[in-house]
């Protein structure tokens, strides 16, 4: 009777450990904000750079995230990569999937913000 119980204390615990570890590897995006900037303007650009998360998700992870080693990658697009004319102008198969139309300037704006403050890949 006695080893039956741990038998049964054993299996849940196990059970539990699946649930929690498989709720971890969910990765959440980290973000990294500098030092010297306020916490009340962190809180704003996390929750800008949140939008531009979700509008990546949109517009652009179809092409862009990648399968690395088993893994989903977002990569790294620098403020630089992600300027108006480089997008748009410089790449021909943006051409209609980022036109203007489709990828308004302020959505674009909040798109580079997530890039600005996402936490960079390990290289
Ligand atoms: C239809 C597929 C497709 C979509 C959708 C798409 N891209 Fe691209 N993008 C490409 C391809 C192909 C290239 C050129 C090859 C590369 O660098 O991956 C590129 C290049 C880029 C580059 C330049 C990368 C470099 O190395 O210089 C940036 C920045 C970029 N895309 C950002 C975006 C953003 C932001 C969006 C969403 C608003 C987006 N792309 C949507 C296909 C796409």
């Amino acid at each position: 009777m006695y080893f039956r119980n741990i038998c049964i204390v054993i299996v849940v615990v196990f059970i539990s450990v699946l649930i929690v570890s498989s709720c971890v590897s969910q990765k959440k995006i980290e973000y990294v904000f500098p030092d010297a900037m306020a916490k009340p303007i962190q809180e704003e650009y996390y929750r800008l750079s949140e939008k531009g998360r979700v509008l990546y998700e949109i517009n652009c992870a179809s092409c862009h995230t990648k399968k690395v080693k088993g893994k989903m990658v977002i990569p790294d697009f620098t403020e630089e990569q992600m300027g108006a004319y480089s997008i748009r102008i410089a790449n021909e198969i943006h051409e209609d999937k980022v036109s203007e139309a489709r990828v308004s300037a302020e959505e674009l704006n909040l798109i580079t913000y997530f890039f600005t403050y996402k936490k960079k890949n390990k290289q």
